[in-house]
C-alpha cells in the first residue's frame, strides 16, 4: 500500500539516530495530516517499536494529533491577562461563527478550535493565532472578521 511505502521511506531517513521516533512521527504527520491508526501501525511494523509505546508518545505531545484537523487550526488563548481583557466574549462569538465547541472541527474541515495557554503578548490580549499567524486586540466582531476572510479566501491571513 501507499502508505506504508511512505512511512518506509520516513523511517528509512532516520536510520543512523539513536532515538527516533518523535522525528518519525513529526514527519508521518507532516504527510498525512494526522496519526491515524493504519499509519501509526505501518510505523510499528516499519520500526519494530511496540504499537503501545508509539500511542503513548503520540498521545502524549501536543504536537501530535490522532484525528484530522481543518485546514485552519485557531488557538484562543484562554489565560488569566487574555481572560480578563475579554477572551471570553471572543471564544464565544468564535464558536457560535463556527458552530463548533473548542476541540472539535468545522464539517466542512476548514477549522479545527483549539485553547492555547500564554502566547506571550498578553500585552495585545485578549489574542488567537491562526496557523502561524497571531491576532491580538481582539472584539468579538474583530475576530469575526478575521475568520470571515480566511473562509473567503481559502488562504492564510496576511
Ligand atoms: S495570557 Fe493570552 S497572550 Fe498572554
Amino acid at each position: 500500500m501507499a502508505e506504508l511505502a511512505k512511512v518506509e521511506k520516513i523511517v528509512a531517513a532516520y536510520k543512523d539516530i539513536k532515538t527516533p521516533l518523535i522525528y518519525i512521527l513529526k514527519d508521518v504527520q507532516k504527510e498525512f495530516g494526522h496519526l491515524s491508526e493504519d499509519v501509526l501501525t505501518g510505523v510499528a511494523r516499519t520500526t519494530n517499536i511496540p504499537l503501545a509505546e508509539i500511542y503513548g508518545v503520540a498521545t502524549f505531545y501536543s504536537l501530535f494529533t490522532t484525528k484530522p484537523k481543518g485546514r485552519h487550526i485557531v488557538r484562543c488563548c484562554n489565560n488569566a491577562p487574555c481572560h480578563v481583557n475579554g477572551s471570553k466574549q471572543v471564544l464565544n462569538k468564535i464558536k457560535e461563527y463556527l458552530g463548533v465547541e473548542t476541540g472539535e472541527t468545522t464539517p466542512c474541515g476548514t477549522f479545527t478550535l483549539e485553547f492555547t495557554s500564554c502566547l506571550g503578548l498578553c500585552a495585545v490580549a485578549p489574542v488567537m493565532m491562526i496557523d502561524d499567524e497571531v491576532y491580538g486586540n481582539l472584539t468579538p466582531e474583530k475576530a469575526m472578521a478575521i475568520l470571515k476572510d480566511y473562509k473567503m479566501k481559502g488562504r492564510s491571513h496576511a
